[in-house]
């Protein structure tokens, strides 16, 4: 007799369905798992049959295989130890075939026989309420799982239990478990707010002006000038979440958490890798192919400090995702991809040390201090910038004062509404505009394309200048309400083409 247990499988973040497949068959002593398995899938077998004795069951002295079908999808995690243990328990009689059915099946066992939590829960629970299925996971995988809204009454609902004693238990009804509580969303009061940001009415104009239009924003300035402090206030101006957007954020957490319990999204993610974290950390990958700092940052914001330390490496695989919105990853056998739709925020210093443009503790290596890390800074990377702005340090006199920023909520709402417009006219933001559409929709008016012209000539403006300026243009014009942008709207956005190194 072959038992069958539903499990799934990751793709990104879609949970494609493996039936787990055992055959318990006389003859030598054997204990093989086919389909393939990574190591970790492999050693599945020394964690069930430890857990199967805590329970006080011996492994039949038989020929068992366990087949992961379809052969041909890689299986990779531990969450593929309860679905062989319940096949197991099926095929040894402990359970029938009915009680299990109904679920699809997903966790990892500790040699004592406890459920150790695994990532993907949602999605995996996304796939069962898809499936008309029920669920059957790790206790503390069952409040992310019941967000996906499968604990419905009408349907087969969660089993999270604490041991696989526990989950056996519950489907023979000798000792229910009660369902999962929903995973709680993380609170809204720790939003940091711009209101703590003293002076630096320059950047927090060009903030204000990257969150509307969704443009790319590289802040040049000395250590302590506020660079990382204004970055960590993007989320708090940009737009709420919308349901889709909340969703798709918390299936990559789903599977990004290392050991679940994720709690769900409600705010943008602000993710900051250090310029140390590996490529695999960054962009994603690595044994487990789980998603990076960038899918982590989707529908939110990627910090990169000190971006000229970054290895070049690194901020070359960002160019393909900040195109794209996605990161397609190559395994062994499949790709599989992320979304990655982030808003880009770097910082930098004027050089190495910091201290170049700092009168008393001046940098010592100059001009090389500042061309050295400048230069590692690609041309085709910084032109992913549109907003490039210098953050000067704030005067003591000014940090010292009584007078508050502005408030992020005021500031939220101008954001939202010129981003409702950019919507409205060409039904992407004004970051994504570029060709003919940039030329229809962000054409200046006369006395902005009198101001636009003699830029041109005097600064020799390359093309790809020209546009980021006409796109900050639009969005500056968008924030004044302005259908066409005027002279006003493109100073600034001429002053911040560039940096001044
Ligand atoms: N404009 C500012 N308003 C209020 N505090 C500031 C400002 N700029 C800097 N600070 C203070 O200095 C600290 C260092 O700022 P930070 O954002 O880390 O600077 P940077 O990233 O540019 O090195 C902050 O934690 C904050 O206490
Ligand atoms: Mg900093
Ligand atoms: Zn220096």
């Amino acid at each position: 007799m072959v038992a069958h247990i539903k499990t799934v499988a990751f793709l990104g973040v879609d949970a494609v369905s493996v039936d787990v497949q055992v055959h318990l068959a006389p003859g030598h002593n054997a204990f093989t798992v086919v389909g393939l398995p990574d190591k970790s899938v492999a050693e599945s077998r020394e964690r069930v049959r430890a857990a199967l004795s805590a329970m006080g069951l011996a492994l039949p002295y038989e020929r068992i295989t366990i087949n992961l079908s379809p052969a041909d999808l890689p299986k990779e995690g531990s969450h593929y130890d309860l679905p062989i243990a319940l096949g197991l328990l099926v095929a040894m009689g402990g359970l029938t075939h009915e009680q299990v059915e109904p679920f699809v099946v997903m966790g990892e066992l500790a040699l004592d026989g406890a459920c150790t939590p695994v990532p993907g829960a949602l999605p995996a629970a996304m796939a069962a309420l898809e499936n008309k299925c029920g669920l059957i996971c790790p206790a503390a995988c069952g409040p992310e799982a019941a967000w996906s809204g499968l604990a419905h009454p009408d349907q087969p609902g969660i089993i999270a239990g604490s041991s696989l004693l526990q989950i056996v238990n519950h489907l023979r009804g000798t000792h229910l478990i009660s369902p999962p509580e929903v995973a709680l969303e993380q609170p809204t009061a720790d939003a940091l707010d711009m209101a703590d940001i003293r002076g630096q009415g320059e950047t927090r104009m060009a903030l204000e002006v990257a969150a509307a239009g969704g443009h790319n924003l590289l802040m040049n300035g000395p250590p302590g000038a506020g660079k990382s402090m204004l970055a960590s206030r993007l989320p708090g101006i940009l737009p709420s979440l919308t349901p889709r957007e909340r969703l798709e954020i918390s299936l990559i957490e789903s599977l990004g958490a290392q050991r679940g319990g994720v709690r769900l999204a409600h705010q943008r993610p602000f993710r900051a890798p250090h310029h140390s974290a590996s490529m695999a950390a960054l962009v994603g990958g690595g044994r487990h192919a789980r998603p990076g700092e960038i899918s982590l940052a989707h529908n939110g914001v990627l910090f990169l400090d000190e971006l000229p330390e970054f290895p070049r490496q690194a901020l070359d695989a960002l160019r393909q995702p900040i195109e794209t919105g996605a990161v397609s990853l190559a395994r062994a056998e499949v790709h599989i991809s992320y979304q990655a739709r982030f808003q880009l925020v770097a910082a930098m210093n004027p050089c190495r040390c910091g201290y170049a443009e700092d009168p008393d503790l001046a940098c010592h290596r100059l001009p090389i201090c500042r061309q050295e890390y400048i230069g590692r800074l690609s041309g085709p990377l910084l032109d992913r910038f549109d907003v490039r702005v210098n953050v000067p340090p704030v005067p003591l006199s000014e940090m010292m004062g009584s007078e508050k920023g502005e408030a992020s909520p005021a500031i939220a709402a101008r954001v939202s509404e010129a981003r409702a417009a950019q919507m409205g006219r060409q039904n992407c933001l004004n970051a994504h505009l570029d060709g003919e559409a940039l030329y229809k929709f962000a054409a200046p008016d006369s006395a902005g394309q009198n101001l636009l012209d003699r830029i041109a000539d005097t600064k020799k403006l390359s093309a790809r200048g020209f546009n980021r300026i006409l796109r900050v243009a639009r969005t500056l014009a968008d924030l004044d309400h302005r259908d066409t942008p005027s002279a006003e709207n493109i100073a600034p956005a001429i002053r911040w083409r560039d940096i001044t190194f």
